[in-house]
C-alpha cells in the first residue's frame, strides 16, 4: 500500500508547471473514438483515470500509445460495443462512451459507471436526453442498452449536468441535423470538448455559454489537441500556499477558467494576480475566514475546491461555512480534520470551520479525490508527520503531487508500506 509523509511548517515558494486538467481529458478521449483517423493529444497527465479511460478505449480497438504527455490514438476499427462493469465501475467518465460508442456504432451496451464515493451520482438526465432524441434505451441485466441513431432536436436539461452535455455532444457529433442544448453546462471542460470536436470537424455555436448548438457530421477527421491546464490542481495549490503561507507562481491555468474559485481565495488573504498565464499567489499563512461559500456550477465556486478549501482554513482567523449545493455529501474529509484536532463540523449539507491555533499530525483516510488533496493541505499546516493512506485517490486526478510540492518547498514523500493503516 502507498501512503504519503507529510511534515507541516515549511512556506511554499517556487513555480510549479500545472498538469493537463483531468476533467478536460476524460471527454476528449472519449470524442477520439469518434474518427477512424489517428488524434494526437498533447499535455495529457499520467493519471489512473486516465489510464482507467485507455484501458476501455484499448478493449473496445482503439489502439493508444504514449509519447512522453502525447497521447496517440487511432479507433480505425472498433470490435467491441458491450463495456463490462470491471472496466467501468472505476470512473464516472466512463459514462461517456455510451454518447461516444453510440455515435459510431449506433449499438452500445454499458455497465453503469463507478467513481469517487462522493454521494448519490444518477445518470437520469444522459439517459432522459439521448431518449428524448430518439435513442431506445433499456436496462438489461444492470447494463445500459442504447440503440439508433440521434434525431435532430432540441433538449432542455433539467440541471446543467457537466456529463450530460459531454454525452449529448458526443452522440450529436457524428448526427446529421441539429441539436440544441438548453441549460447545458458551462464548465471550461465543456469549451475544451467543444475545441476538440471543432478541430475534428463538427460545427458548434455557444460552447460556455447556457445554449450549445452542435452540427453533426457524417465523418469526423484525425486532429491534434492540447489539454489545457487544471483549474482545480491550479487551485489546489493556491490553497496549500494560502495555508502555508509563501509565494507560488502556478504556470499554466487560465484566468477566466477561475471564476467562482479566485475571488473567495482573495478574500481569503491571499495577493495574486495573473501575467502571462501564470497565476502569482502570495500569502503569509494566516487566511482570514470567508463567511459562506457555495459551490455550484460555473462559474460559482466548483465542488472540486470544497474539500481543500475547508483544508485551507484550519488556522484561518474566525469561522466559514460551505454549502456543497452539488455534492451535499461530499464532506467525508470532516472526520478526518477532526483527528488533527481542528475545529470542523458538518450540519447536513454545510460544513462549518473556525480556525484553531495548533494542529497536530494524526493517520489520516482519504475516501476520495478531492477529500485526498485536503488532507494533504492540513499536513502541510500541522505540527508533525501526518500520514495519509487512500492515496490511490489522489493518483486519480494529481499526477505527481510531491514531485509539485517536492519543488516549491513542501515536505512531502510517497512511501510503500506493508502495514495497513485504520481508518478508526
Ligand atoms: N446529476 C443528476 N443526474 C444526472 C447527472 C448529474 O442528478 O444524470 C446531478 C449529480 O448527482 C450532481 C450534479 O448533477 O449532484 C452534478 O453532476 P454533473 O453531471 O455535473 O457532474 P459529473 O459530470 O458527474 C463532473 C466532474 C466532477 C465534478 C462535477 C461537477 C468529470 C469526470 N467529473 O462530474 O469531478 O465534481 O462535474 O463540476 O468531469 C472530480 O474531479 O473530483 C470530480 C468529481
Amino acid at each position: 500500500m502507498k501512503i504519503l509523509k507529510v511534515t507541516g511548517g515549511n512556506a511554499l515558494s517556487g513555480g510549479i508547471d500545472i498538469q493537463g486538467s483531468k476533467n478536460a481529458v476524460l471527454p476528449v478521449l472519449a470524442a477520439s473514438l469518434l474518427t477512424e483517423e489517428k488524434v494526437r493529444i498533447y499535455h495529457c497527465p499520467r493519471i489512473s483515470d486516465v489510464a482507467d479511460m485507455l484501458s476501455i478505449m484499448e478493449y473496445v480497438g482503439c489502439k493508444c500509445a504514449w509519447h512522453k504527455d502525447c497521447l496517440e490514438l487511432q479507433a480505425a476499427c472498433l470490435n467491441n460495443d458491450a463495456i463490462c462493469g470491471a472496466l467501468t465501475r472505476n470512473l464516472r467518465a466512463s459514462i461517456l462512451f455510451l454518447g461516444a460508442l453510440l455515435a459510431r456504432k449506433q449499438e452500445v451496451r454499458l455497465a453503469y459507471p463507478g467513481g469517487c464515493k462522493i454521494g448519490a451520482r444518477p445518470i437520469d438526465i444522459h439517459l432522459d436526453a439521448l431518449a428524448r432524441l430518439g435513442v431506445a434505451l433499456s436496462d438489461e441485466n444492470g447494463e445500459i442498452c442504447a440503440k439508433g441513431k440521434l434525431h435532430p432536436g432540441h433538449v432542455n436539461l433539467k440541471f446543467p449536468s457537466v456529463g450530460a452535455t459531454e454525452n449529448l455532444l458526443l452522440a450529436a457529433a457524428l448526427s446529421e441535423g441539429t441539436v440544441h442544448i438548453s441549460d447545458a453546462a458551462r464548465e471550461p471542460e465543456i469549451v475544451a470538448l467543444c475545441e476538440f470536436l471543432t478541430l475534428m470537424g463538427a460545427e458548434i455555436t455557444g460552447a460556455g455559454s447556457r445554449e450549445i448548438e452542435i452540427h453533426g457530421k457524417k465523418r469526423l477527421h484525425g486532429t491534434e489537441y492540447t489539454i489545457p491546464a487544471d483549474r482545480i490542481v491550479a487551485g489546489t495549490y493556491a490553497l496549500a500556499a494560502l495555508a502555508c503561507g509563501g509565494n507560488l507562481q502556478l504556470h499554466g491555468p487560465a484566468a477566466p477558467d477561475l471564476a467562482g474559485q479566485y475571488p473567495v481565495i482573495a478574500k481569503a488573504g491571499a495577493h495574486m494576480f495573473f501575467r502571462r498565464n501564470t497565476w502569482h499567489v502570495e500569502a503569509s499563512g494566516h487566511p482570514k475566514s470567508v463567511g459562506l461559500i457555495q459551490t455550484g456550477p460555473f462559474p460559482a465556486f466548483p465542488t472540486d475546491m470544497q474539500s481543500p478549501m475547508l483544508a485551507a482554513m484550519l488556522r484561518s482567523e474566525g469561522c466559514t461555512s460551505i454549502a456543497d449545493t452539488i455534492y451535499p455529501e461530499r464532506f467525508g474529509i470532516v472526520g478526518e480534520l477532526r483527528k488533527m484536532g481542528a475545529d470542523v463540523s458538518r450540519d447536513g449539507t454545510v460544513a462549518r470551520i473556525c480556525g484553531t491555533k495548533q494542529l497536530h499530525a494524526a493517520a489520516l483516510c482519504a475516501g476520495e479525490l478531492r477529500g485526498a488533496a485536503g488532507l494533504v493541505i492540513a499536513g502541510l499546516q500541522s505540527e508533525g508527520e501526518t500520514v495519509i493512506s487512500g492515496v490511490s485517490y489522489i493518483e486519480r486526478g494529481y499526477e505527481d503531487i510531491c514531485r509539485d510540492l517536492q519543488q516549491v518547498g513542501a515536505d512531502i514523500r510517497m512511501e510503500e508500506t506493508g502495514a495497513v493503516l485504520s481508518k478508526a
